[in-house]
């Protein structure tokens, strides 16, 4: 099966049984995360699992771009990847356990015709704050799973959430394809890494909330948030054996071959997985329509680092030009009719690429020599210290994780923590603020960020108004303190046109406005003049807030319900985040 057939065959069968489908949201997340990426299908439904009313109704079914930074140094295995489909429904406080997982079982066993005996899954065992899941196991032996297929675990297994530090989460339970070998001892499960058993599902019944202080609540409504990894699924229903060999990437690999002259074998299979997978993320985060550029920090940072670690193993296949664009093309021919923005963004996704190639190229050879010249007077299991390292980042443009695998290939340690700190001093500022939302995970959404987002709206509309139409966001991140607001702009704004702009604001703040939200679809949100993000699929109902006589944006929400409960809004700091964008800091009250 190819995976086009798959996702329309998915979404049909939530469709009939009663799920709305909605678009894939953007790879960069929107307004209140402070993760870098959409890891999961739920990060743009936060708001509705914790209560908000979704405007497609109580039932919800998509496939969501995703990508996931903590799996990078698994990818060449046969399942990890960076960027990855994720096939997800979802029930916003409407059906529970019983259909979730009857709706599973009915579209493994029935539509995909996976033998049921081939299946196992994971519960949660129970701790002292949530009960065992003894429901869920009945529920599968209900629907002919036997009890040596269903195994129950702990938390680090059978918990899922929330993804930043506070959010909705829930126990979960996980599907496993078991891929016929043998078992690789006497504990092996579905919890064992050695490629028995591979995850395909996971249902997650969301019905608590983690709190600031690390305690949980339960939410207003029961939740049901599940994810099936798309690649994954494709590979076990063709009885293959690695992502690789799907049609996702059987034409990335095929170009591979074509343009290097060489062949994907056993031995440098581990290369071309790496680039494909690269590649394949690059083109995709590149393609989305919030621009990020590889640069040092963030999500461009993250973008960089996948870039320069494809140039580096075309290298090792003894190829020394550009190929990265040639993949990406591939790449957005075989996804450009799923995803289109991969079509409208074509241009702008090549000429990075080449930009960052000749950044790159230029300082690689000198770089690796360099490294070579520093590991040459190291011995298996020293350390390169912390100076060197930063030295081949700051005068090579080497991204950490990449000296730390040549240092590997040689079986040589890096000292990190030395690193860190040498980096620290340099570039605090940047990469703290990275680090931070790493940690991070998703904003809360307390009262005050509720309001801190509706000041952002505002201030969207008074940056417009000062400064121009040509100005529009390109990110925002919101915590308890403050809102930051990255929009396009390419000079520092003066000193008159910031106190214009925060005058708009709290002059719109002092007339005590409504803040009203309708649902419209994407395209009459559009053509009534709403601002925001337009990728939705068409006829796709969104939420439209309006602030009358300042702002109409396309948002999930939540905000405040008039703009007098902001009391007043202050810019800090108005600073360039990255060539072409700017930033403000702001904070109201
Ligand atoms: N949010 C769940 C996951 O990512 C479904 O596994």
């Amino acid at each position: 099966m190819k995976a086009n057939e798959l996702r329309k065959m998915y979404v049909e069968f939530f469709e009939k049984r009663g799920h709305k489908e909605i678009g894939s949201a953007s790879l960069l997340p929107e307004n209140d995360p402070t993760v870098l990426f959409t890891t999961a299908g739920m990060h743009p439904l936060v708001p509705y699992l914790l209560g908000e009313k979704h405007p497609e109704g109580k039932r919800l079914v998509d496939v969501q771009k995703c990508i996931r930074t903590g799996d990078i140094d698994e990818v060449g295995d046969d399942t990890h990847l960076t960027f990855f489909e994720m096939l997800g429904n979802w029930s916003l406080g409407d059906y529970f356990k019983e259909e979730s997982i009857t709706m599973s079982y009915i579209f493994l066993t029935e539509y995909l015709n996976i033998p049921v005996e081939r299946l196992a899954v994971t519960v949660f065992e129970g701790d002292s704050v949530v009960a065992r899941d003894n429901e869920a196991a009945e529920l599968w032996m209900r629907n002919g799973l036997k009890k040596e297929q269903i195994y129950f675990y702990g938390r680090s297994e059978n918990w899922w959430g929330p993804a930043g530090k506070t959010g909705p989460c829930g126990p979960d339970t996980e599907i496993f394809y078991d891929m016929g070998k043998e078992k690789c001892g006497e504990d092996c499960g579905p919890a064992c890494s050695c490629g028995k058993y591979v995850e395909i599902w996971n249902n997650v019944f969301m019905e608590y909330n983690k709190n600031e202080d690390g305690t949980y609540s339960e939410l207003l409504q029961k939740n049901v948030d599940t994810g099936m990894g798309l690649e994954r699924i494709l590979t076990v229903i063709n009885n293959f054996k690695n992502v690789y060999e799907t049609d996702l990437f059987q034409p990335i690999i095929n170009k591979i071959e074509d343009i290097t002259d060489t062949k994907y074998t056993e031995e440098n299979k581990e290369i071309y997985r790496i680039i494909s997978d690269h590649m394949r993320a690059a083109t995709f985060i590149l393609g989305d329509f919030k621009r990020i550029v590889p640069s040092n920090s963030e999500q461009g940072y993250i973008l960089r680092r996948i870039i320069r670690r494809t140039i580096r193993l075309v290298k090792k296949l003894g190829v020394n030009r550009n190929i990265v664009c040639d993949i990406a093309e591939v790449v957005v021919e075989n996804y450009g009719e799923t995803y289109s923005e991969l079509f409208t963004n074509k241009a702008f996704i090549l000429e990075q690429l080449e930009k960052e190639y000749l950044l790159f190229s230029k300082t690689l050879d000198s770089g690796l020599k360099m490294a070579e010249k520093y590991f040459s007077k190291l011995e298996e299991g020293n350390r390169l210290s912390g100076d060197l390292a930063f030295k081949l980042y700051d005068t090579f443009g080497f991204p950490i994780e990449f000296t730390v695998e040549l240092a590997s290939e040689r079986k040589i340690n890096v000292d990190m923590p030395a690193f860190e700190q040498k980096f620290k001093e340099h570039q605090e500022k940047s990469r703290k603020g990275a680090a931070e939302k790493f940690k991070g995970g998703l904003a809360d959404n307390s009262e005050r960020t509720t309001k801190l987002h509706t000041a952002t709206h505002l201030l969207n509309a008074a940056l417009r108004k000062v400064l121009g139409d040509s100005v529009y966001q390109r990110g925002s991140n919101i915590n308890s303190e403050r809102l930051r607001f990255d929009f396009s702009f390419d000079r520092k704004m003066t000193k008159e046109e910031l106190e214009q702009v925060e005058k708009i604001v709290n002059e719109a703040i002092e007339k005590g406005i409504d803040v009203m939200c309708t649902e419209q679809t994407v395209e009459q949100a559009k053509s009534d003049g709403a601002i925001g993000v337009f990728e939705s699929k068409y006829g796709e109902i969104v939420k439209v807030y309006t602030i009358p006589g300042y702002s109409k944006e396309i948002c999930g929400g939540p905000h405040a319900s008039n703009t007098a409960e902001l009391k007043s809004f202050k810019i800090l700091k108005e600073e360039s985040s990255s060539s072409g964008v700017r930033r403000i800091k702001a904070t109201i009250g």
